[in-house]
């Protein structure tokens, strides 16, 4: 696919999660539309298929009806004419030395976002209001023991989720930037290996918890002072800025301490290929946000 330019005015949606959970082929199913519906067609199925691993973000221009009946990735939206919201789909690589382009998109201090991020100017022209955040993963590969995906995929998400906190701090006045609401979406649940989402999200939880232990005990050990911490944090100051992610004083981590940041995080299953519930609720969850 091509990307399309970016228009300035358009609500952005941030696609991120670790490599291979599938965020290009989703790119790719919400712009080429129905291949599930329509398994005969091996051109559409190729189109989601044959991913490689991204090495630049890409964005694509979508639109999602504002009526709910014909809320769909598959609805023919130029019938629904003006009724659609426009938005932007930003994909960006999941590979661990490439998720600075995402993480910039966070930490940005301005209310919006750059979404061309192949230039390496900040103050790109091309700005968008960031308005969710879609963190993919890999349901089958997180009931894999041995395969390190769990760790993996909570570091990432630690981080993003971290990035998220600190925004929060950095509300001061009206240029608050805006929250932004998290969908944790348990791709891949057509293998039969899958954890369903129920479990993706308990044991995310429980993995964020031990990494946010094991950080918080890192910097005592490694007497970084909360000096360093604050400058690096933008100075938001004290026990907010040194790392912790979520509420003080709990043990265990849950991702309901991250509305204390005004930050959603939702877990929803589906798939990009296969048999199983599909694409639609990340599709109406995007649509209920932009
Ligand atoms: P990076 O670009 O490296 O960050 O990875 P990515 O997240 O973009 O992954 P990509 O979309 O390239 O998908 C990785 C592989 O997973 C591809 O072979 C996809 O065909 C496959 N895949 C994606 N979604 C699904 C799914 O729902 N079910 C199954 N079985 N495979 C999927
Ligand atoms: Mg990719």
């Amino acid at each position: 696919f091509s990307a399309a330019t970016p228009y300035a005015t358009l609500p952005s949606v941030l696609l991120v999660g670790p490599s291979g959970a599938g965020k290009t082929a989703l790119l790719t199913l919400f712009e080429r539309g129905p291949f599930a519906a329509n398994p005969g067609s091996p051109e559409k199925l190729d189109a989601v298929a044959k991913t490689h691993t991204s090495q630049v973000p890409a964005t694509i221009e979508l639109a999602v009806s504002t009526d709910p009946s014909a809320a769909s990735y598959r609805a023919d939206l130029d019938a629904a004419g003006a009724t659609a919201k426009k938005f932007l789909l930003v994909d960006t690589p999941g590979h661990p030395k490439l998720r600075g382009h995402a993480l910039a998109h966070l930490s940005s201090t301005a209310p919006t976002v750059p979404t061309n991020t192949s230039s390496s100017s900040s103050s790109s022209p091309t700005q968008s209001k960031l308005k969710a955040l879609i963190f993919l993963v890999d349901s089958a590969a997180l009931s894999d023991p041995d395969s390190g995906a769990l760790a993996s995929t909570a570091s990432y998400l630690y981080d993003v989720l971290l990035a998220l906190q600190l925004r929060f701090h950095r509300r001061s006045g009206s240029r608050a930037p805006a929250s932004v609401p998290v969908l944790v979406a348990a791709n891949k649940t057509d293998l039969f290996t899958a954890l369903p989402a129920a479990l993706v999200r308990s044991q995310l939880e429980a993995e964020l918890g031990r990494i946010r232990k094991s950080r918080s005990k890192g910097l005592l050990d490694s007497g970084v002072g909360a000096d360093d911490v604050d400058a690096a944090a933008g100075g938001a100051g004290g026990e907010e800025a040194d790392g912790w992610l979520g509420g003080y004083g709990t043990e265990k981590f849950s991702f309901k301490e991250m509305m204390e940041f005004d930050v959603e995080v939702e877990v929803l299953g589906g798939n990009v290929l296969g048999e199983g519930p599909g694409a639609e609720k990340w599709w109406k969850w995007i649509g209920e946000r932009v």
